[in-house]
């Protein structure tokens, strides 16, 4: 009988522009308030890039460090993809293959995936589903975010949520379950995608926040549900509960929902405000770095963005 294989987490990483915005710095252009932001976001600061930085850019910083972190050389990595709703080119070149050539790894596919805020949970289940087949044994995943690049910042209903980041991670082969990602679910409905998106005519993202709150904690709540019954486990299994970081008030309601102890919900909203594609994996790293996170540490993520697109997925952390 041939071995099953599984995909496991083999490292995390991320990175974060150097300048700090904070809301007090909107106040001086935006008919907005430290207390409006802080009451309904959560959001205290974001980082945004510099001129000279894009989201290809930071991205790689992520990507070296994630390597590194796996104890791997350039060499092993037989996949790069890429997760961005901020891309560097309009269309291509992707910012998967700049990432690539940057770090030196050569002659290997590399892919952007446009799927918004939900972007590290879809590539999680393109990383898992390319190494269950045999295909690769070590593909890096790049949540990368140059918010800043797309946000009207004449909008306060957008602008002030958003920052830049990224994240990365190498997902490789494991023969041991209990090391795995147990499972991903994703889904999309384009029926809400006026609700969220960066039209051509203006090349600015526009949002209707409030409609996209609501759906918010709805389907993430039942998302989450369903992969926690799915696979016999229930919140109290979980030892740390990674929501996408989007707005504190949806993140603990949907805790709340969940039933889930406050103490495991990992938060980064406040400092990072929205990233997107970065936020899960940039958070994975803030508990990573501050050595809360252990081996063998079971993870629930979940992410909704633009699209409509959502998705969640269990996990064991494999990368100390
Ligand atoms: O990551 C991808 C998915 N995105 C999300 O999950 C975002 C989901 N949405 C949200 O987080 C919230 O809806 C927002 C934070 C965007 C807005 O909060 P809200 O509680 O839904 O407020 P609202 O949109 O209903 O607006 C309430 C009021 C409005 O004024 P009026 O019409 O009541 O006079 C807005 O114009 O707040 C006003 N407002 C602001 N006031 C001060 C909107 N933005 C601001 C602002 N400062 N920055």
């Amino acid at each position: 009988m041939k071995e099953k294989v599984y995909a496991s987490i083999k490292s995390i990483a991320s990175y974060v522009p150097k300048n700090c915005v904070s809301n007090t710095d909107f106040e001086k252009t935006l008919d907005t308030s430290d207390e409006w932001i802080v009451r309904r976001t959560g959001i205290k600061t974001r980082y945004f890039a510099s001129d000279n930085e894009t989201s290809s850019s930071l991205g790689y910083e992520s990507a070296k460090l994630a390597i590194e972190r796996a104890n791997l050389n350039i060499d092993d990595i037989d996949m790069l993809i890429c997760a961005t709703l901020s891309p560097d080119y309009l269309t291509m070149p992707s910012n998967a293959v700049i990432i690539s050539h940057k770090l030196g790894i050569h002659n290997k596919p590399a892919f952007d995936i446009s799927s918004a805020c939900s972007g590290f949970i879809y590539l999680l289940s393109l990383a898992k589903a390319y190494i269950e087949s045999k295909m690769y044994k070590n593909i890096l995943i790049v949540g990368a975010e140059k918010a800043s690049s797309v946000l009207d910042f004449s909008d306060r209903g957008t602008c002030v949520l958003f920052g830049d980041g990224a994240g990365a991670a190498v997902i490789s082969q494991t023969n041991d379950k209990n090391k795995s990602i147990l499972d991903v679910n994703i889904s999309a409905n384009g029926k809400y995608s006026e609700l969220l998106g960066t039209p051509r005519t203006t090349n600015k993202l526009q949002m209707k926040g409030n409609e996209i709150f609501k759906l918010a904690i709805k389907t993430l709540a039942s998302d989450v549900g369903e992969i926690l019954s799915k696979n016999n486990l229930s919140s109290k299994d979980i030892s740390f509960f990674i929501p996408h970081q989007a707005n504190l008030r949806i993140i603990n309601a949907v805790g709340e929902i969940i039933d889930i102890e406050p103490s495991k919900i990992v938060l980064t909203v406040q400092k990072y405000g929205n990233t997107s594609a970065a936020s899960i994996p940039m958070a994975i790293d803030e508990i990573y770095n501050d050595k809360r996170l252990k081996n063998g540490d079971l993870l629930l993520l979940d992410a909704f963005g633009g699209g409509l697109t959502w998705g969640s997925s269990l996990l064991y952390f494999n990368g100390n």
